[in-house]
């Protein structure tokens, strides 16, 4: 059994880890935004469920520019979801019913209210205060022209004017100002950031945006037109380390910096870096003198193909190994289009298109979207290493995908001249009860609104009613506590095109069919299926655990 007590130093490895978006998770003064207060009150939510652990989204000072993580003051809390003593109850809460807690930090930037960048637009160009951040003279005969050709994430020019005529860098929006990793003082003032929130007792962190703090900002700035591509994606293309501020080597000075901090306590403070690079760069980051984990976006973004995922999940595995890591599972976050209909999306559909259709071209079928996504499910939680849920998944949600643009408040929607709709559609408070107002999330309505089919899906519908989605996540997780223990899998290669099946060493094994055609069951007794079983045949979209 996975040695999960809260004094072994490496709980993390085999986690289960639950993500919390704080807004649309429970609010409990009815204002319409989720809350600390609300997340305490729902943390025996989780620990029914049998989660390891918790990682709350950002909860500190923010506008809302980019859904908190445009952070005001990385050491507070914001006033709209609550206090510091809010989060030591949450804290404490969550440890009484043996939950871990994961905060997110996100030292690429600030908001542009932080009081550093307040004070950096109200100083001279080239001051200690300009240095914090990433500002610069602009190109063309009056410096009218941005210094560079970086693009935002978000979408148009990543540099910002300010009226004495410099330009600041943001890769995301431009109230999240790019601070300068270069700065004795940035570095300095995490360290302090790092162990106020150690202090406070948690037990790990996930690191926003882990691949962009080092920029190579050595004069003149590169343009990056000639490496052929603007965002992420061009990472495949460059050779590694070379992109001026994607994933460069001299980030992980960084994290072998923090690495310290997080030893200095016992037991030692966990991290996962949220980095959008390649597999075996990811490793980089997963290094015991770094950080512990590295989240698996490959896998996320795999299509549903027993070839291909057998080969993601392979790859993924030797390469935490030979890092002394573990491997990470993900099939939904606050980014992404949920799996429950993501996975249903015909290969090749570019999923912005699809939202912006509504969720109608194509139109899929709900419930088929979720026997894949239950299929799905119990695959992941059947590989060795840690899985990370995302709040709503546990109840089979489905993307909000017809949310009127009128609504939206993904900063993307606008600056990309609303020609990316953004992620609002993953972000919809989640459903509490089968009635009432926004379901059970609040005495009031929600920040963004709830389609009337969330009812069927609320805990109150799904607890303790058989072969309900959140039934099977229970059960699961029960199980996977009781059956994992190594980090290791074996292969069957003797079964029909389109299934996967895998043993673990424990003896137990699980058998997936991802083709149009049901197959014969493997012999065995089932512990577990996504979806009914019939005449001793394995149905398409159905995952099995057998004993
Ligand atoms: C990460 C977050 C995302 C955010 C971005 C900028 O990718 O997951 O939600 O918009 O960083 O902080």
């Amino acid at each position: 059994m996975a040695d999960l007590s809260s004094r072994n130093p490496d709980w993390w490895r085999q986690a289960v880890v639950y993500q919390v978006y704080p807004r649309s998770f429970a609010d409990a003064d009815g204002d319409g935004l989720g809350d600390l207060r609300g997340v305490t009150r729902r943390l025996n939510h989780l620990a029914a469920l049998g989660v390891d652990a918790l990682w709350l989204s950002p909860f500190y000072p923010s506008e809302l520019a980019d859904g908190g993580y445009d952070v005001a003051d990385p050491r507070d809390v914001d006033p709209r979801l609550g206090t510091l003593d809010d989060f030591d109850a949450m804290v404490a809460e969550a440890h009484r019913l043996g939950l871990k807690v994961i905060v997110d930090i996100v030292p690429n930037h600030t908001s542009h209210q932080h009081r550093w960048f307040q004070e950096a637009l109200r100083a001279a160009p080239g001051s200690p205060a300009r240095d914090r951040y990433v500002f610069r003279p602009g190109r063309g005969e009056h410096g009218e022209l941005p210094p560079t050709d970086w693009q935002s994430v978000f979408g148009g020019s990543a540099w910002r004017r300010v009226p004495d005529g410099q330009w600041y860098l943001h890769l995301f929006a431009p109230e999240q100002p790019d601070l300068n990793w270069g700065n004795e003082e940035v570095r300095a003032d995490f360290r302090t950031t790092l162990r106020f929130w150690s202090d406070r007792g948690v037990d790990g962190f996930r690191i926003d945006v882990a691949h962009g703090l080092a920029k190579d900002l050595t004069e003149p700035l590169r343009d990056i037109g000639d490496l052929g591509a603007t965002g992420e994606e061009a990472l495949e293309r460059v050779p590694p380390g070379s992109h001026p501020y994607w994933d460069r080597d001299e980030v992980h000075e960084i994290y072998r910096d923090w690495r310290k901090i997080f030893d200095s306590y016992t037991p030692p403070r966990t991290a996962v870096a949220e980095a959008w690079v390649p597999g075996a760069r990811r490793a980089l980051y997963a290094r015991p003198d770094e950080l512990d984990q590295a989240f698996n976006f490959e896998y996320l973004q795999a299509g549903w193909d027993a070839e291909e995922l057998r080969g993601v999940i392979a790859g993924s595995l030797a390469t935490a190994r030979a890092a002394g890591a573990s491997a990470t599972w993900v099939l939904s976050n606050h980014d992404v289009v949920r799996h429950a209909s993501r996975l249903l999306l015909p290969p090749g559909t570019d999923d912005n298109a699809w939202l912006l259709s509504g969720g109608r071209a194509p139109a899929l079928d709900e419930a088929a979207g979720l026997r894949r996504a239950r299929a799905a499910t119990l695959l992941m939680l059947a590989l060795p290493g840690s899985s990370y849920v995302y709040q709503g998944e546990e109840l089979g949600l489905p993307e909000v995908a017809d949310l009127p643009t009128e609504v939206l408040q993904d900063p993307i929607w606008e600056q990309t001249g609303h020609v990316r709709k953004g992620r609002d559609g993953c972000r919809v408070p989640i459903p509490w009860t089968t009635t009432g107002p926004s379901y059970g999330f609040g005495a009031r309505g929600a920040w963004l609104p709830q389609p009337p089919s969330f009812a069927s899906y609320a805990v109150e519908a799904q607890a303790g009613t058989e072969g309900s989605t959140l039934e099977l996540y229970r059960t699961a997780l029960r199980l996977r506590r009781k059956l994992l223990d190594g980090e290791e899998l074996t292969w069957s290669d003797d079964t029909p095109a389109g299934v996967l099946r895998f043993s673990r060493s424990e003896g137990w094994s699980c058998v997936a069919n991802l083709s149009a055609r049901a197959v014969p069951l493997p012999s065995g007794d089932v512990l577990l299926s996504s979806a009914p079983l019939t005449d001793g045949q394995l149905p398409p979209d159905t995952t099995v655990w057998l004993a």
